[in-house]
């Protein structure tokens, strides 16, 4: 097993949704030497130790990982970037503008959808600051509040983990009972964390609408694809249009928090203020309100589960990303080419392995990917997404809601019958096959960033990477 040392502070705290996973006692992943924490002289996030797969075969201080590819993509966009153009603090690729801007009024296509609303009419100052944690004390929190007790879904008194991640709680992840999956892979029945149908790719991206999340919408409607897209509360006010678009194109949309919080963190009220508040802006943007989220980090206890399956009539059904096993998802790791903690060549590799993995399960998959930064938006629309849609066998390609084979009126409280789709809340949890501790290992193991330690740092560094592109629009 190959180690990946972890990169200097300014590198880790940019470090994003895969890197609360905790070492594994009895796993075959070691911790690495702390070498480069020495360099930047600070200590406290790195040297965690993160274990790599074969996908992963080299090691280096900042960027880790290779350089090089060490495949042939089945297709890649001719319009591209070179792939070692795309690194850290890239700007080069233009925004571009919205192919279209809906209008207030239009018909969704979603079958019976309420008309799209005005999204001119969006008042920042109605909703909280952007990127910072909702109050706690307003109408709406207290409606949020009593929806949740009303639920009747009981709410566990697991006490909120510490900023750190798995290494910074070991009496959490020593508690199987949570299912705490960042830590052991651990799932409930309620949660999504793959396709049912072989080959079919369940296609997320999260963390936008950004200034490139308009490039990357192009490259789909070209292609004819669809997305689910894990929309921040918080980008939803600032780019209130391109929300829209995703929504009239027929991309899934859902809820990924207001302001990127690790969601085990905080008291069942924060969870709650993240969460409401980030439904309520894509209702008053596209009119309809999600039935499902995924953790920032998937950072996710029976705590955060059952208050997101508590959240309003319909609830808030989490959607992981696939596993082979406890160390090692289906991620691409491409959000950490922008901080320089890894390399565009990396993400490729990760990507070829995820689809050899990919090609092994029985099930279909889920990967992360993000729309918020150009490296991002880069990689998908230039390398993964054609090398995608070139690979033989085909893979079938479609939002999370579709790759369950339901219809994409499921995904709203306003459009789904229940037919197919019942609300998250009625009755559907049964833990038998989410034993505690147990793992939904159905498949995949690629990237190598598994196991790094996260910190208070990178959580506010992951703030301010958001709120540095709040600012820098207006
Ligand atoms: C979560 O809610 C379900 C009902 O939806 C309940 O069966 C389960 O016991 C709850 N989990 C915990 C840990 O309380
Ligand atoms: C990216 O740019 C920021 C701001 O200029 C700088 O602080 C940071 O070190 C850069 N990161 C990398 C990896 O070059
Ligand atoms: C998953 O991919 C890795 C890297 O290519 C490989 O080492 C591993 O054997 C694969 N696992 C399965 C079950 O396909
Ligand atoms: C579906 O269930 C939700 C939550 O219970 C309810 O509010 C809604 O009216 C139901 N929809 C239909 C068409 O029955």
């Amino acid at each position: 097993m190959k180690l990946l040392v972890i990169a200097s502070l300014s590198a880790a705290v940019v470090a994003h949704d895969v890197h609360l996973n905790a070492r594994q006692s009895g796993s075959s992943s070691t911790a690495t030497a702390p070498s480069s924490a020495s360099r930047s002289g600070t200590s406290s996030v790195s040297g965690t130790g993160a274990a790599t797969s074969a996908a992963t075969s080299a090691a280096a201080a900042t960027p880790s990982g290779l350089t090089t590819l060490t495949f042939t993509p089945a297709s890649t966009n001719p319009t591209a970037f070179p792939l070692e153009s795309i690194t850290a603090n890239q700007s080069s690729m233009p925004t571009i503008p919205l192919a279209s801007t809906p209008a207030a009024g239009e018909t969704p296509p979603v079958s019976l959808a309420p008309p799209l609303p005005d999204a001119a009419a969006i008042a920042p100052a109605s909703y909280p600051s952007m990127d910072t944690r909702p109050p706690l004390n307003s109408p709406e929190m207290d409606q949020w509040r009593q929806e949740v007790q009303n639920s009747g879904v009981p709410i566990p008194s697991i006490s909120p983990t510490v900023a750190g991640g798995c290494p910074t709680n070991p009496q959490a992840v020593a508690d199987n009972s949570r299912c705490w999956w960042t830590c052991s892979g651990c799932t409930r029945d309620t949660d999504i964390s793959d396709c049912p149908d072989k080959l079919t790719w369940g296609l997320t991206y999260d963390d936008g609408p950004s200034f490139y999340t308009p490039n990357l919408l192009n490259y789909l409607d070209e292609q004819k694809l669809s997305a689910t897209f894990f929309v921040v509360g918080s980008r939803g006010v600032q780019f209130p249009h391109t929300l829209q678009e995703e929504y009239m194109k027929g991309h899934q949309i859902a809820v990924h928090t207001w302001s990127h919080p690790a969601l085990t963190t905080l008291s069942n009220d924060e969870i709650i203020a993240e969460l409401g508040w980030t439904k309520k802006i894509i209702k008053d943007v596209t009119g309809v309100t999600p039935n499902m989220m995924r953790p920032p980090f998937g950072d996710i206890d029976d705590r955060v589960r059952n208050i997101s399956i508590a959240m309003g009539k319909s609830g808030l059904t989490p959607v992981m990303w696939s596993r082979m096993d406890a160390l090692h998802t289906f991620d691409t790791d491409d959000f950490d080419v922008h901080g320089g903690l890894t390399t565009s060549q990396q993400v490729m590799n990760n990507w070829n392995a995820i689809m050899g993995n990919a090609s092994s399960r029985d099930s279909g998959f889920i990967v992360l990917e993000h729309d918020l930064f150009e490296e991002t938006v880069e990689l998908a629309t230039g390398y993964i997404l054609p090398d995608a849609l070139a690979r033989n066998p085909p893979l079938k390609i479609e939002p999370v809601i579709q790759c369950l084979n339901k219809p994409m009126s499921d995904a709203y409280i306003e459009t789904n019958d229940n037919s197919t789709n019942p609300p998250a809340a009625s009755g559907v949890v049964t833990l038998s096959s989410g034993a505690p501790g147990s793992v939904q290992a159905t498949g995949e193991a690629t990237n190598g960033n598994g196991a790094m330690g996260l910190s208070s740092p990178s959580l506010l560094m992951v703030a301010s990477a958001l709120a540095f592109l709040a600012v820098s629009q207006l």
